[in-house]
């Protein structure tokens, strides 16, 4: 595991630098998390496309997770940040995003789909985010270290800490969402683990120097060999003690 602690100006450089560095040329399969940790990497992103500096406009993007219930036109879902936040600032047609179809009516089925195209195509970089409740992607406390993409109950501490991007109303924030599995995730062949903040401090010390269990979903990574953290020293802190 490869460890980089850096203050908030040289967060998105040191992610984008080493996201690079992990990619493959040509079309890479880069899976992406939503969320507000990875926003500066992507606008990092999106200024070293501008700049010529980087090309991935041949990338497929794909997603960790989506609220079931959320139409790929509504502003809170998945499939707008990943449109408006990546694709669109980096070029990426729209014939190659990839996103759970939270919004079909039978969840379940949208679900095992998106199981099947992703263990199709291969995602060469996971960009990853953790929760204060230690989860990844939304897989959940409890979560099998072995399963796959599939409907899921969000917690209300996620609810909470997503509430932020509805307005700070709990109740308008999805109960339900479609995610990769933990297996799922485990098969990219590279991760990008950021973390950033006080509140993420507990959860990055249990899942990355704790035991490797399902009520700290995130510890599953202890068991993948190529991942990459960049977190700041407030995320960090309770790692350095
Ligand atoms: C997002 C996702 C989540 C977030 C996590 C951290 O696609 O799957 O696991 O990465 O909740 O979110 P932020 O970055 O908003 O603290």
């Amino acid at each position: 595991m490869r460890v980089t602690v850096v203050d908030d100006e040289k967060f998105a450089i040191a992610a984008a630098d080493a996201l690079m560095a992990r990619l493959p040329a040509g079309a890479p399969r880069l899976g992406v998390a939503t969320g507000g940790t990875p926003m500066r990497l992507y606008a990092e992103l999106g200024r070293r496309s501008r700049g010529g500096e980087i090309d991935l406009s041949d990338a497929t993007l794909v997603a960790l997770d989506e609220y079931v219930g959320l139409d790929v036109d509504d502003r809170h879902s998945y499939a707008a940040y990943v449109r408006v936040r990546i694709a669109d600032p980096l070029g990426v047609p729209p014939a190659n995003i990839l996103v759970p179809q939270g919004s079909r009516e039978d969840p379940e089925a949208a679900a095992a789909e998106f199981e099947a195209v992703v263990a199709g195509l291969g995602v060469d970089v996971q960009i990853a985010g953790i929760g204060s409740n230690g989860h990844l992607a939304f897989n959940e406390p409890g979560s099998p270290l072995d399963s796959m993409t599939r409907v899921v109950g969000l917690s209300e501490q996620t609810r909470r800490d997503n509430a932020r991007f509805f307005g700070g109303r709990i109740e308008a924030v999805p109960r339900y969402a479609i995610t990769q599995g933990l297996g799922t995730i485990c098969r990219a062949r590279s991760v990008l683990l950021l973390a950033a903040g006080p509140a993420k401090a507990d959860a990055l010390a249990a899942a990355l120097s704790g035991p490797v269990a399902a009520d700290v979903p995130a510890s599953v990574l202890q068991r993948h060999p190529d991942v990459t953290v960049i977190a700041d020293p407030a995320a960090w802190c309770k790692m350095a003690s």
